[in-house]
């Protein structure tokens, strides 16, 4: 987006008047990054710098990126040691407060969906939404009609926590056998430990789907894009 005047940019989100800023300025009471901005004529970035005007931050642009996230970087902002998804969103696409709305373990891979909207986040997330997540797995120990009739039941984890009914298809049998899976919730590990409590285990999995929309298969491991406005209404 660039660079544009701080008076500008803080009159177009509608709470002062461009004359207020003005005022505001005058006062001491603009902040970028931290500092205090006398002149209202000075320039900043909305996506980049962290601008506050009376003590309420300016907001930047929503953003909607989808991820192919690769195996061994972690669902997260920021992290001391390792790398995140939000570590490989490329400098143009960067924006302040991504985050991955939802968390995919660090060995799984596939679709993570990277915003700076909460609101947005948190309709996907809430589990009163029932958003359905579609996963495809290679799963050892012969995963059969017993184990989807366990997971349409809506099944317990072996600490007890009930799970709401999944649908659990077998795409190609064999051992590792080829699944799929839709979740309507998103518990930590479930999907490994649904299918550990039935004696199964999942030795690779992807997410493919965040509600009705699908993965963007020319997306190479760890590459991003981002969402269109006519596939975000697929999502929820
Ligand atoms: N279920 C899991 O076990 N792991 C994931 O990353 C997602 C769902």
């Amino acid at each position: 987006m660039g660079k544009e005047r701080i008076d500008k940019i803080i009159a177009a989100q509608g709470r002062h008047s461009r004359s207020q800023v003005r005022e505001l300025c005058r006062k001491g009471l603009v902040t970028v990054n931290g500092r205090v901005v006398k002149d209202p004529g000075e320039k900043a970035d909305q996506e980049q710098d962290e601008i506050v005007a009376a003590g309420e931050p300016v907001a930047g642009a929503t953003i909607y990126l989808m991820m192919n996230k690769p195996a061994g970087v972690v669902s997260a902002s920021r992290d001391p040691r390792e790398k995140t998804v939000v570590d490989l969103v490329p400098e143009g696409l960067r924006r302040r407060g991504l985050f991955p709305a939802g968390r995919l373990d660090k060995d799984t891979v596939g679709f993570v969906l990277i915003t700076n909207d909460g609101q947005f986040a948190h309709r996907i997330l809430s589990p009163k939404r029932h958003v359905p997540k579609t996963y495809e797995a290679l799963v050892a120990g012969g995963p059969d009609e017993e184990t989807v009739r366990a997971f349409a039941a809506g099944m317990a984890l072996e600490d007890g926590t009930l799970c709401r009914p999944a649908e659990l298809t077998l795409l190609r049998p064999g051992d590792p056998a080829l699944v799929r899976v839709v979740l309507r919730e998103g518990m930590y590990h479930q999907i490994k430990r649904m299918f550990l409590c039935l004696g199964c285990e999942v030795v690779w999995l992807k997410r493919t789907h965040i509600g009705g929309l699908a993965l963007d298969d020319t997306l190479a491991p760890g590459e991003c894009r981002e969402i269109l406005t006519k596939e975000k209404e697929k999502i929820l």
